[in-house]
């Protein structure tokens, strides 16, 4: 079997980490389990010299890592530039909260072209190489440029939007074109597909995209909720409920994630129907994510203001209605959390698929299981049959979606879990590396 090279710009063994962890190396378990692996990426360090081509070597659970410093300008051109303020916008359908600069493009495409010419030097002929994410999409074609000829794929873990909006992009159609250095093209559902594809026939540019939704290893993290309950985290948790019911949000601090509204669709609940006042809690954890761009920033200035006002209206000397949090919760906790919360609420403005709401799924007790109220602009909605789908701009929406779910019998809540249960472990993640990799190397 090949080794098979994943490139992705975040990777698990970035800032001195000592076991894999993230999504990714979640996802990609039993891929990286079963053969030799090789993962190229950013070591995670800014640094005030140019950065060095050769990579960082390092070795962890059986992964062999190669990964590169970038530069100051670097970071803030590539990065926090033309990354994650105009395409993280775009492809999320946020042009209004885009921002195009000349110079951020083209230090995006160095960028790519600098990982591409560090990744040369740890290549071998028979590796394939499969590139990961909006921050990469260049790549593959910088590696063409310097005569790699390996099998490369491509997976766009975000969404893709509609022409219309993808045409807002100055000189779009270079990086469209760049799409066709890819052996393989996967996007998380048929209708990112599809947006591509008609870019690609707009454009007369010869390559398809393909559907691939990613999934969660359900049967691990089931196992991890059930192990939580009586310990120490899940044990306080219970105490400071007093027997309430828990909605739980979990998301990076992201403003695709419809926090605002999410909150203001808490408030209505509690103004519209006050027979849940001092009933239920909600905990929304948002670890801070991207500081250093303006526009989370600035989200991070609005959610702090909104949590207040919220709790201000609706707390007791008692009861605090709604809890935040900006850091992160360790997995084997936050499956505890998941299985104890009466609903899961995950109601991003748009989301590539969303792995929070398969996790709420896999981690319910089969006998008493909550509900999810989930946005229909989740990739993860059409499998999601039992969820209680809402339109996440209306926080009108989300109250009377929280209202139904928090009074929906035990007899109901089964019926619909069951079917999101079939689902999530019918499209897991092991089933998502498994079917990319054997299509780009058939
Ligand atoms: O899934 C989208 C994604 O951008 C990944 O590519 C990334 O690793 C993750 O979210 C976290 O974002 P960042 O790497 O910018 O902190």
């Amino acid at each position: 079997m090949a080794r098979l090279v994943i490139v992705s710009n975040r990777v698990p063994a970035a800032r001195g980490r000592a076991q894999l962890a993230g999504g990714l190396a979640v996802a990609l378990k039993d891929a990286i389990a079963e053969r030799e692996t090789l993962w190229f990426g950013w070591s995670g360090r800014e640094v005030k010299t140019e950065p060095a081509e050769k990579p960082h070597a390092r070795k962890i659970g059986g992964v062999q890592f190669a990964t590169i410093d970038l530069s100051q300008s670097q970071y803030s051109g590539f990065y926090v530039g033309f990354c994650n303020t105009m395409l993280w916008p775009l492809l999320h359908g946020r042009v209004g909260q885009a921002v195009f600069r000349r110079d951020e493009r083209d230090s995006y495409i160095a960028v790519n072209a600098f990982y591409a010419r560090a990744l040369k030097t740890v290549l071998k002929p028979a590796d394939t190489v499969w590139v990961h994410d909006y921050q990469l999409i260049p790549c593959g074609l910088a590696l063409r440029d310097l005569g790699v000829k390996n099998r490369i794929g491509f997976f766009l873990h975000i969404p893709f939007p509609p022409p219309f909006l993808f045409d807002t992009l100055p000189q779009g159609e270079a990086l469209l074109r760049s799409f066709a250095a890819y052996d393989v093209i996967g996007l998380q559902t048929q209708d990112d597909a599809d947006h591509l594809n008609q870019c690609f026939v707009r454009a007369g540019i010869e390559a398809r995209a393909e559907a691939f939704p990613i999934g969660i290893d359900p049967e691990s993290f089931a196992r991890a909720a059930a192990k939580a309950e009586g310990t120490e985290d899940q044990t306080r948790l219970e105490e400071s409920l007093s027997g309430r019911a828990l909605i739980l949000g979990v998301d990076r601090l992201d403003y695709t994630k419809g926090l605002p509204e999410r909150f203001r669709g808490f408030a209505q609940l509690l103004r519209r129907y006050p027979e849940h006042l001092g009933q239920v809690t909600f905990l929304q954890i948002a670890p801070v994510s991207r500081d250093d761009v303006a526009q989370y920033r600035a989200l991070k200035r609005e959610l702090d203001a909104l949590v207040g006002r919220i709790n201000g209206e609706f707390a007791e000397f008692d009861y605090a209605p709604l809890r935040y949090l900006n850091t992160a919760i360790q997995r084997e906790t936050l499956a505890g959390f998941h299985r104890r919360a009466q609903v899961g609420l995950v109601t991003p403005l748009r989301d590539g698929m969303n792995l929070v709401a398969k996790e709420y799924v896999a981690a319910q007790d089969p006998e008493r299981p909550g509900v999810l109220v989930l946005s229909r602009f989740a990739g993860a909605a059409s499998a999601m049959t039992g969820a209680v789908l809402v339109n996440p701009f209306d926080p009108d929406e989300i109250a009377d979606a929280l209202d139904l779910a928090l009074r929906m019998d035990v007899t109901d809540r089964k019926a619909r879990w069951r079917t999101m249960d079939a689902a999530v472990k019918a499209s897991t993640a092991a089933i998502w590396a498994k079917g990319f990799l054997e299509r780009l190397e058939k």
